[in-house]
């Protein structure tokens, strides 16, 4: 599968606009589309090597899922299904929402249990991203100096959304866009 995947987790429905708009950068030609990971299956997931993967944040370091009151199925049942899978050969860019204004000492954290795990699988990750422009105390997801993979917040600076997702997402492209051979 030459195409992107692109999937995400969501309890309100924000990383899914986030996906949709990711998946309008890239285009239909470079990306599928986007996908909630409570809608499919580790066959599906796996038939990529290129992946783009959303999760919003609840609480401090943990994945979002039932066992942090989530209502919706989210990267903690997932994961479980994904069962450590072998992912070696996989290049896997992360983006995380979070809210740096009410969950200062918490922001965007979730997106670091997601990527030790993919990254413990065997998948190469990319699309790592500065914190400078973001406000908070603490965040799980940050390492050597920046945050593990794109971070949004809609709520607090929903302006800058689309700007950042271009930057980013010009930054990731020649990483995951599979270049066809001639012929
Ligand atoms: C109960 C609850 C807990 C949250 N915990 C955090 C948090 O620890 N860190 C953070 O950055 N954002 C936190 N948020 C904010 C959400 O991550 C943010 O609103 C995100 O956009 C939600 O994405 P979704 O609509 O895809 O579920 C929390 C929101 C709620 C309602």
């Amino acid at each position: 599968m030459n195409k992107i995947g692109l999937f995400f987790g969501t309890e309100t429905g924000t990383t899914r606009l986030i996906a949709k708009k990711i998946h309008k950068l890239l285009g239909d030609d470079n990306a599928a589309k986007p996908v909630n990971v409570n809608r499919t299956t580790p066959e599906e997931f796996l038939r990529y090597e290129a992946l783009i993967l959303g999760i919003p944040s609840y609480g401090d370091g943990a994945l979002p899922g039932r066992s942090v009151n989530c209502i919706e199925a989210n990267w903690e049942e997932f994961l479980q299904q994904l069962n450590e899978t072998d992912l070696s050969g996989k290049r896997i860019a992360l983006f995380g929402l979070g809210a740096q204004e009410r969950y200062a000492d918490t922001f965007a954290s979730s997106m670091m249990p997601l990527y030790r795990a993919l990254k413990d699988y065997g998948a190469e990750m990319v699309g790592d991203w500065s914190i400078e422009g973001y406000q908070f105390k603490h965040s799980a997801s940050v390492e050597n100096g920046r945050f593990v993979g794109l971070v949004i917040d809609q709520r607090t600076q929903g302006m800058l959304t689309d700007e950042r997702l271009k930057a980013w997402v010009g930054q990731i492209k020649p990483a995951l866009v599979i270049v066809q051979p001639d012929g």
